[in-house]
């Protein structure tokens, strides 16, 4: 009988469009303020995707970061996974596209729908694939050019958004590492909580539909605020009951970025202490899918993550859907199958 492997992250990366967009800005044409947006969700602004800025230009420019940082080529990539609700197309998968436009040409590639929470979805996925032996390079990416489906307009939603995208390399290693427990769950009965009526094939889009702007994303942000609280909570609990372990031996805490409030909340309820939660929910707003991995990878990038680290990741969104992993990272450098010459200063540790 094949024994299970383990996984690690090898390589990160993020990018987020060069356009920020501040409250104060959103306030010369919205009846809001800098005051209500930041006080309400702790947002100071967001970056925008640029005209021909899309979901796929910009995973691959996180996924191009990521991959180096791994010390690998999109030829060594075995599966692409893509978190995200604003692909470029319905059809074909966004997915497909990234890998192209990679030269992954021996990946497999798949986009998965999970609303914000898709990212957390994934990287549970790509730990499967490693650990079955089914894949050992995996890609996971969560992106998202949301943006484009606000309804600008609208100052509950639109001032809450961002763009951006962020991808994490997954291999396997010999140590101990890799999802320690994780919870998937959905309810698809609060659907009508965060919902695009139009654009799919029930409600096709109509010269009407769009009129009534029932293309756009729309919330009830106080049934999302109080679902997102207690699930935070309570898949939190679950995990850490799963792995055996408290919440003293978190690392570091990397929720979706949503709101500080809901993080700052759960983070409390917890006991985990500010210090050890990743919040960047003021510099890039909520960028859906692509909040976890960005935050990920600039904790990274700023020496917050040792070798050997326990992550808790946690995510919630539309669906509705929430998960909740725990991830513990090698704690000696794994040994990848190709290394460039030249590696980022920021991977010593992580990678041989
Ligand atoms: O990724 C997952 C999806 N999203 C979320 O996790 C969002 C979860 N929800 C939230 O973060 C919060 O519920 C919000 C930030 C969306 C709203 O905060 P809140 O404290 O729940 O405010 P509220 O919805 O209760 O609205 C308070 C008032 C309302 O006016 P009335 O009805 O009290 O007169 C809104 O019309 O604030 C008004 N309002 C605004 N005022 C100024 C709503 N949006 C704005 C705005 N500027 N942008």
């Amino acid at each position: 009988m094949n024994t299970l492997r383990n996984s690690t992250i090898t390589g990160w990366g993020f990018y987020a469009p060069e356009r920020v967009v501040t409250n104060d800005e959103l306030a010369e044409r919205l009846d809001t303020s800098d005051e209500w947006i930041r006080t309400r969700s702790g947002i100071g602004e967001r970056h925008i995707a640029g005209p021909d800025e899309f979901t796929s230009t910009m995973s691959v420019r996180a996924a191009e970061r990521a991959m180096e940082r791994a010390g690998i080529t999109a030829h060594d990539l075995d599966l692409i996974l893509v978190a995200t609700s604003s692909p470029d197309y319905l059809t074909p998968p966004v997915s497909s596209q990234i890998q192209d436009m990679l030269g992954a040409d021996r990946a497999g590639a798949m986009s998965l729908v999970v609303g914000c929470t898709g990212f957390v979805y994934a990287v549970v996925t790509a730990h499967q694939f490693i650990a079955t032996g089914a894949a050992s390079t995996v890609l996971v990416i969560g992106a998202e050019t949301i943006s484009r489906n606000l309804n600008w307009e609208d100052r509950s939603t639109c001032v809450l958004f961002g763009d951006g995208a962020g991808a994490v390399v997954m291999q396997p290693t010999e140590q101990e590492a890799g999802v320690m427990a994780h919870v998937l769950g959905s309810d698809g009965s609060g659907a009508e909580h965060l919902i695009q009526n139009s654009g799919g094939t029930r409600n096709p889009p109509t010269a009407e539909s769009i009129a009534a702007g029932d293309n756009y994303l729309q919330m009830n942000g106080r049934e999302v605020f109080k679902f997102a609280t207690t699930k935070m909570g309570e898949s939190l609990d679950q995990v850490l009951a799963q792995a055996g372990i408290t919440a003293d031996d978190i690392d570091l805490f990397i929720p979706h970025q949503a709101n500080a409030r809901i993080i700052e909340y759960a983070a409390q309820k917890a006991g985990i202490p500010m210090e050890k939660v990743v919040m960047n929910v003021e510099r890039y707003g909520n960028t859906s899918a692509a909040t976890i991995p960005i935050a990920l990878a600039e904790a990274f990038e700023a020496g917050r993550i040792k070798p050997g680290d326990t992550l808790a990741l946690v995510g919630f969104g539309a669906g509705l859907t929430w998960a909740a992993c725990l991830f513990q990272l090698a704690a000696e450098p794994i040994a990848p199958s190709r290394r460039r010459k030249h590696q980022h200063p920021a991977v010593e540790g992580f990678i041989a």
